[in-house]
């Protein structure tokens, strides 16, 4: 690890705010060994650096005045994180009824949360509507007449934005595009579904369509993509003020903020990328003349993903002269899927030690039983890496454990908060007693 990995602003390096090493050359965060927390918590680890967390919502929030910052909670979604990120004045949007739960369970008021989905239950929405989530994303003509229906039942008045599918395609991994034509997210504006979910919403007694909401994709570089989803969005409002009179007052535009997982991306900085939408805002507003609406975006992987590292400890080296060197460590897809899922590729790093060995480049996996399961290929680790060295892997925090399972029956990590020398724990690890608590015997 660099030094401007570890000290410099927070753009420069995959590693979080705080990382740094001791003076036995541990890679320390938030002021804690990850030795200690390795010895005490066990690995596999997630460790997450409170003040990176609590920066990262801030300089949202600073980077777009007057909007509101909403946490995906897909990315991350835990009590404790939950806790953190309400404690730090964002919203927070829900895509389930688990995740809707465990947000009340955080102690979230309801009118803060935003549930989307695009196969909501009937349960869901009668959830939503019985505890009264702030705004409810209504995705398909189905979900529009089933929300009436629950509503005009329990007579109330749902406040929805709809989703509209705008027709960009943003330049990232196909599974994580959802802004082009043919996606299975929202209303295509292009075949006219957007104008005519919006007209059938005007006959619904029960359900108010107050604004609008687009999300074009995930892991994004660079500001383009963003301006022309804002753009579209508002000449969509003024086009449906123009045809029908009203004047939506809500513009939702989605998260899908890129970040840095390797000292080769260079994402955008938070405060440019605030400036440059809300500039294209204001302008495409003058030009309209549309009212600036109440503005919304959803970042979730750009508020946790860089403050945590995962923890593993080695268990194999297996050179192969002339072929790989295979480094298994003793968690992997099961913890994070992301590299077998989307290709992608996160920074490696010793943690125990620092070492004056040339690198090597070694293919670091998991101990799961299939040949997808990377860390990370190509890692350029110190050719003395041995049997018990601790790596750490960087930028894990979104969605690795919202996206962890227990394939093998391994049990899924713990994980902790540390700050200023103090350690909180966040998710316990499971037990073997957890795996099979829901299993039914048949003898
Ligand atoms: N809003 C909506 C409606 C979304 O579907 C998402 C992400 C977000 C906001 C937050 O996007 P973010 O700011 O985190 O990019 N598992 C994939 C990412 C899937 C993203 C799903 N939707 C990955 O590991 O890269």
């Amino acid at each position: 690890m660099s030094s401007t990995s570890t000290s410099g602003p927070l753009t420069t390096g995959p590693w979080p705010l705080t990382a740094d090493r001791d003076a036995h050359g541990a890679l320390t965060i938030g002021g804690v060994s990850v030795v200690a927390l390795a010895e005490e918590h066990g690995t596999p680890l997630w460790v997450v650096d409170e003040q990176d967390l609590r920066r990262r919502c801030q300089r949202y929030v600073e980077g777009f005045p007057g909007v509101d910052v909403t946490y995906a909670s897909k990315a991350w979604c835990t009590v404790g994180i939950l806790q953190l990120v309400d404690e730090e004045g964002l919203l927070i949007d829900v895509a389930s009824g688990g995740e809707l739960h465990t947000a009340l369970v955080a102690g979230v008021a309801p009118d803060r949360l935003v549930l989307h989905g695009n196969n909501k239950s009937v349960a869901e929405l009668d959830q939503a509507l019985e505890v009264g989530v702030g705004r409810i994303v209504v995705d398909s003509f189905d979900e529009l007449e089933r929300l009436q229906r629950l509503a005009a039942a329990r007579d109330v008045v749902a406040d929805v934005w709809l989703r509209i599918t705008p027709g960009i395609d943003a330049h990232t991994h196909e599974y994580v595009r959802t802004g082009h034509d043919d996606a299975k997210f929202g209303f295509t504006l292009s075949l006219g579904l957007a104008d005519e979910a919006f007209t059938r919403s005007l006959d619904l007694a029960n359900v108010e369509v107050v604004g609008i909401h687009a999300h074009i994709g995930s892991q994004i570089f660079g500001t383009d993509p963003f301006i022309a989803n804002a753009e579209v969005m508002l000449d969509l409002l003024a086009r449906w003020r123009d045809e029908h009179a009203v004047t939506l007052a809500e513009l939702n535009l989605g998260g899908g903020m890129g970040i840095r997982y390797t000292h080769e991306d260079h994402p955008v900085e938070v405060a440019r990328y605030g400036k440059a939408v809300l500039e294209a805002v204001e302008e495409r507003c003058a030009a309209l003349d549309y009212p600036r609406p109440r503005l919304v975006v959803e970042p979730g992987r750009a508020i946790v993903g860089p403050s945590t590292v995962t923890v593993y400890e080695v268990g194999t080296v297996k050179p192969l002269p002339g072929l790989t060197t295979w480094v298994s460590v003793d968690g992997g897809m099961s913890d994070n899927i992301r590299p077998a899922l989307y290709d992608a590729e996160h920074e490696v790093a010793l943690a125990n030690r620092v070492s004056q060995a040339s690198p090597r480049s070694v293919t670091v996996v998991g101990k799961h039983c299939e040949s997808g399961d990377l860390v990370r290929e190509h890692a350029p680790l110190p050719e003395d890496l041995q049997v018990g060295d601790l790596l750490a892997v960087a930028a894990t925090g979104a969605y690795t454990a919202s996206m962890a399972s227990n394939y093998n029956r391994l049990v899924r990590p713990a994980a902790v908060l540390v700050r200023d020398g103090r350690v909180r724990p966040l998710v316990r690890r499971e037990t073997l007693e957890d795996l099979v608590r829901n299993d039914v015997p048949i003898r």
